[in-house]
């Protein structure tokens, strides 16, 4: 089970105390949550900050691109140290020209769905991604409540790759927590990304929680 960190709930005053933290603390990649004020209606962080984030860790980084017209910025996610780098298929004009082009300057390549999107849209290019980002939240804001019935989703893409015997992980994006963590893991994903539940408390703790579910009832 892969564990990444969002940063978004961090202290973004305190990044690099924080990405070591998070790293001692045990997490797999760093979540990079970039939002552009126009396919979300937030705004965060571009390359030039990922790149300064960059020599603190030497975790992985999961790239997540929740901006239009992702193709402009992808040498510049890449150059400035991204491992995963995840677009949307809504923000897409040739999604197998954008993934190709990410794996051809040597990132891993993803593609993620807003909840509102049916999940037969992605069939047509799961064997060009290495990670496919199921959203269980409206993109946009970390803390809010996990959407149950985006678990149908996992367990359809489960198949698919299952069928075509693709290792494609699957990440699931937003309201992540020790109770949820378990459903998603049990219809078939493999990667979690969790904000809140992490950097409230103690990270350590709370990443341990996550794998062990130790809290379920
Ligand atoms: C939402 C982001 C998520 C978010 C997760 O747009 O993509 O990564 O930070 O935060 P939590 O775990 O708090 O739902
Ligand atoms: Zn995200």
């Amino acid at each position: 089970m892969i564990i990444a960190p969002s940063i978004l709930a961090a202290d973004f005053a305190h990044m690099a105390k924080e990405l070591c933290e998070i790293e001692k603390a045990g997490a797999d990649w760093v979540h990079l949550d970039v939002m552009d004020g126009h396919f979300v209606p937030n705004l965060t962080f571009g390359a030039p900050v990922i790149k300064k984030y960059r020599t603190y860790t030497s975790l992985p980084f999961d790239v997540h691109l929740m901006i239009s017209n992702p193709d402009d910025y992808i040498e510049d996610f890449i150059d400035a140290g991204a491992d995963i780098i995840t677009v949307h298929i809504e923000t897409l004009k040739n999604p197998k020209q954008t993934l190709g082009k990410i794996r051809s300057l040597g990132a891993k390549a993803g593609l993620s769905l807003n909840p509102d999107t049916n999940i037969e849209k992605i069939k047509p290019y799961i064997n060009l991604c290495d990670v496919i980002l199921i959203m269980t939240v409206n993109p946009g804001f970390g803390g809010q409540s996990f959407m149950y019935e985006q678990l149908e989703k996992i367990k359809i893409l489960r198949k698919w790759l299952d069928t075509e015997k693709l290792s494609t992980i699957i990440e699931v994006d937003g309201g992540i927590n020790h109770k949820t963590i378990q459903l998603a893991e049990q219809a078939g994903a493999t990667a979690f990304v969790a904000g809140s539940a992490i950097f409230n408390g103690n990270y350590a703790n709370n990443i341990k929680s996550l794998r062990n579910k130790d809290f379920i009832k």
